[in-house]
């Protein structure tokens, strides 16, 4: 098998080295291809193009395998916390069991934030997207975190990366609790980093809260299975803004932006939006099939999709199976999963969606157990936002300790030549 690739042009030919990864995946290295031909490459969504190397997330698209470090995504729901995926990510492998305790206690003892951060808080108004309001809450962190981070002192990462893990669900559940118009409150030490989030979020002033184990386990594989995915959207953008050197908290707020797109994290609550307005509509999911096929109509099929998943996402398969379990243990009966199920059913069977491997994504099951948790739906990509955290951040040191260069793509201009006044 070659290991270079031959490209020609003009008459001339270029060798161009293969890189390979451990999966096999192979690569064209085209760094010098500019300086010796003149030629950039065009892929605008960057659908052929692998912009670094990395050993935390292996995805086969092809195959529908998603695993952590080398660790299954299946194994990783049923066997671990999420605050372990998060070390594991982060750091490379799973924590033993003195790691966990530091890691842990430490969190816990930054899990305070600033109370002016209250006032910015605040001055948002009540109907502000509480993923504007988390983005701006993270960027905020930076004016009352000012120390700077030396990337290659480990005691500046891990305390940078600490008080992130610390403090960001402080700030998530203040969003949500802003909705709900509820007294700002903190973690109880006494309770897992899971459990804090369910807490945060839902306890009330004036009566004692213990998260069940229902919610508890609902929130927790849901956490795992969206915290990371390795060169997605939000992924690349905290990238991109940390290979200007700017500082972690600048980098995931602007992942936090990204994320919120409705093409992105911002689908689990386009999804919910969708199954409520077929349910109003009289529940007629054909006629919606239709709309999603018709290309004068710029409706999609919310949750169906992927750019990278041609086969199926393993992650809708856990959600599909966790939603069935979470609204059976919890009693509900809730008719949105049965219109949800009924338009799988026929994107399954329909030449529109098999040609183009269209298949049910992560987000298509999810915001119904946020719903049955009783999570309002514009706080879904938050609860996104709280999974994806850790693979921000493990992309973010990974991309600053290969001290990687400054992501700046060129372009094909298009605009006018040189004119006169
Ligand atoms: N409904 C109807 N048609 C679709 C859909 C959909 N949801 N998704 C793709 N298509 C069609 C699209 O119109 C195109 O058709 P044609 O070849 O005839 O022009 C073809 O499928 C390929 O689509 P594409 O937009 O070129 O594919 P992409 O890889 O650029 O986009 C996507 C991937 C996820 C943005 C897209 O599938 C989509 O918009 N899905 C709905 C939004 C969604 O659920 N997003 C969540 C993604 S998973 C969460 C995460 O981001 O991590």
């Amino acid at each position: 098998m070659s290991d270079s690739v031959k490209l020609s042009y003009n008459d001339q030919t270029f060798d161009f080295p293969l890189v390979e990864g451990t999966e096999n995946e192979k690569g064209i290295d085209i760094k010098t291809l500019r300086a010796a031909t003149g030629l950039i490459t065009y892929d605008p969504g960057f659908k052929n193009t692998g912009s670094c190397k990395s050993g935390v997330t292996f995805l086969d698209g092809e195959e529908g395998v998603l695993r952590y470090r080398g660790y299954s995504i299946e194994d990783l729901c049923e066997k671990s916390s999420f605050i372990d995926v998060a070390f594991l990510l982060i750091f490379g492998e799973l924590p033993t069991k003195e790691e966990q305790e530091l890691f842990n206690k430490e969190i816990k003892n930054d899990s305070l934030v600033d109370e002016d951060l209250k006032m910015i808080l605040k001055s948002f108004p009540k109907s502000a997207h509480p993923m504007g309001v988390l983005s701006s809450l993270t960027s905020a962190l930076i004016a009352f975190n000012p120390s700077s981070v030396d990337v290659d002192s480990e005691a500046d990462m891990r305390e940078a990366i600490i008080m992130l893990m610390a403090k960001f669900p402080i700030l998530a559940s203040w969003t949500h609790r802003k909705i709900k118009g509820l007294p700002l409150n903190y973690a109880n030490l006494s309770l897992s980093y899971v459990e804090n989030i369910a807490h945060m979020m839902f306890k009330r002033p004036n009566e004692d809260y213990t998260p069940s184990p229902v919610v508890v386990n609902a929130i927790n594989k849901l956490l795992i299975l969206h915290a990371d995915h390795e060169q997605n959207c939000s992924t690349s953008t905290v990238r991109v803004v940390g290979s200007s050197h700017a500082g972690l908290f600048a980098s995931v707020s602007a992942g936090i932006s990204a994320l919120w797109g409705p093409l992105h994290g911002g689908a689990n609550q386009a999804v919910i939006e969708m199954l409520e307005a077929i349910q109003k509509d009289g529940g007629d999911t054909k006629k919606y099939m239709a709309k999603a096929k018709d290309k004068n109509d710029p409706f999609r099929l919310m949750g169906f999709g992927h750019r990278v998943y041609k086969n199926f996402d393993p992650r809708a398969r856990i959600i599909k199976k966790a939603a069935d379990e979470v609204l059976s243990e919890m009693g509900i009966n809730d008719p949105i999963l049965d219109i949800a199920k009924g338009l799988e059913q026929e994107a399954l069977s329909d030449p529109y969606f098999i040609d183009r491997k269209l298949y049910p994504n992560v987000d298509f099951y999810s915001g119904i157990i946020y719903r049955a948790l009783g999570i309002p739906t514009e706080m879904f990509t938050v609860m996104f936002a709280l999974g994806r955290l850790p693979g921000w951040i493990a992309q973010w040191l990974e991309m600053r300790k290969n001290n990687e260069p400054i992501g700046r793509p060129r372009q094909i201009y298009t605009g006018h030549t040189r004119r006169s006044l």
